[in-house]
C-alpha cells in the first residue's frame, strides 16, 4: 500500500543523532617535556629574530644597490626589486612562521566544544568571554615568555623599518623646479617631431603646431646633447608648447599682453592646468582647446580662459616674436608656473 499525502503527520519524530563527545586528550611533547618546550621556545624566537635580520638587509640593499639610468642587475632582472622584494618577503614569513609554532607547539591546546545559542549574548556569557579571553592570554604565556614576548615585538617594530627607509623615495623638495621652465628670451620655438624651426608664413590660420624649445635639440661646445635622459624628460614636461595660429581680429588680448603674439599666432603651455594631461584638441571655429583627461576648455583667443570644465586656471602663454632671422622665438618665459597646482604654487 502507498503513503497518502498526510501519512508523514504519523510518523515518530527521527531520534537525534548522538553526541559523539571529545576525543581523549592527546598531550604533545612540549606539554610534558620541559626541554621539548624549551627547544620550541627557542625555535619561535629564532624565527623573529631572523625576521629582525631580514628587515635590516633589506635596508642595506635599499642603500647598496644602484638604480637609476645604471641599475645593478642580478640575471638581467632589476637587483634592487628583486632583494628588496625578498628580503621584505623573509622579513614576513619568518614572523608568520614563528606565530604558526608557537600556537602549534605552545599555547594550550584543549579541545572545546562550543553549542549554539541565541545571537544576543547573555551578561553571565559576555563575563565568560571576557574570562576565556583572558586565560587565552594566560595559555599563550605572553606574559610568563619574556623571550617570545620581546623578539615578537621586536620583530614587528622592525617591520617599520623598511617603511620608513622608502620614504626617502619621496625624493628631495622639488623647490623652485616646479615653478620654472627653460624658456627665456631668445630661445627658438620649433616642432617637437624634428627640431624645425618655425616661421609665421609656415602656418596658416586654425592651424595648431606642437612645439619646444629649440634647447633640446642642440648640443653644447663638446658636441654632446644640452639635455639627455632624466634631466630631458623632466625638462620637456614643463615645456611643452602648442602654437596657434588665427585670424588677428578674432584674439581678444589681455592689455599687457598685446604684443605676446605675431601676426595672429600665439603660444600656449600644453599642459592642462587641471591634473597635468598633455593638450592638444583644437576647434578652428570656436578658438577651443579641449583636455582629452576631464574636458576642461580653454579658449585661445581670449587669454587661454578657462570656458568649460574642471580646470580652475588659465592656460599660461608664452610671449613670441620673431628673430632677425623671421623664426618664432620666446620673447620672455612664462609668466607663471605652467601645469596644474601644487603646495608653494601661491
Ligand atoms: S587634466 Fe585636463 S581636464 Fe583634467
Amino acid at each position: 500500500m502507498g503513503d497518502t499525502p498526510d501519512s508523514h503527520l504519523a510518523r515518530p519524530a527521527p531520534e537525534p543523532i548522538p553526541d559523539p563527545g571529545l576525543e581523549p586528550h592527546e598531550p604533545r611533547p612540549t606539554d610534558v617535556d620541559e626541554k621539548a618546550e624549551k627547544r620550541a621556545e627557542r625555535q619561535v624566537a629564532s624565527l623573529f629574530g631572523l625576521s629582525m635580520v631580514f628587515a635590516v638587509l633589506f635596508c642595506v640593499c635599499y642603500f647598496a644597490l644602484k638604480v637609476g639610468n645604471h641599475p645593478t642587475t642580478w640575471l638581467g632582472m632589476g637587483a634592487s626589486n628583486v632583494a628588496l622584494g625578498v628580503c621584505f618577503g623573509l622579513a614576513l614569513l619568518c614572523i608568520g612562521i614563528g606565530a604558526i609554532q608557537w600556537a602549534r607547539k605552545l599555547m594550550g591546546d584543549q579541545e572545546i566544544v562550543e553549542y549554539r545559542h541565541t545571537a544576543a549574548s547573555s551578561e553571565e556569557d559576555r563575563v565568560e568571554a571576557v574570562s576565556s579571553l583572558m586565560k587565552g592570554v594566560a595559555e599563550s604565556g605572553i606574559a610568563r615568555r619574556p623571550l617570545i614576548r620581546n623578539s615578537l615585538l621586536g620583530a614587528t617594530a622592525m617591520l617599520g623599518l623598511p617603511a620608513i627607509v622608502l620614504l626617502r623615495d619621496l625624493g628631495p623638495l622639488p623647490g623652485n623646479d616646479l615653478s620654472t621652465t627653460v624658456w627665456k628670451k631668445g630661445i627658438r620655438v620649433v616642432q617637437d617631431v624634428d627640431g624645425a624651426p618655425i616661421k609665421p608664413e609656415d602656418m596658416v590660420v586654425g592651424q595648431l603646431v606642437n612645439g619646444e624649445p629649440a634647447l633640446f635639440f642642440e648640443n653644447d661646445a663638446e658636441g654632446e646633447p644640452l639635455y639627455e635622459g632624466v634631466r630631458l624628460q623632466q625638462a620637456k614636461a614643463k615645456a611643452a608648447v602648442i602654437i596657434v595660429r588665427m585670424q588677428p581680429d578674432d584674439i581678444t588680448p589681455l592689455p599687457d599682453r598685446k604684443n605676446w603674439g605675431v601676426e595672429g599666432i600665439l603660444c600656449y603651455s600644453k599642459i592642462c592646468t587641471h591634473v597635468g594631461c598633455p593638450i592638444s584638441l583644437w576647434e578652428q571655429q570656436t578658438h577651443h582647446l579641449l583636455c582629452p583627461c576631464h574636458q576642461s576648455t580653454f579658449d585661445l583667443a581670449n587669454n587661454g580662459k578657462v570656458v568649460f570644465g574642471p580646470a580652475a586656471r588659465p592656460l599660461p602663454q608664452l610671449p613670441i616674436t620673431v628673430d632677425s632671422e623671421g623664426y618664432l622665438i620666446a620673447s620672455e618665459g612664462f609668466q607663471e608656473p605652467v601645469g596644474p597646482s601644487f603646495w608653494e604654487r601661491g
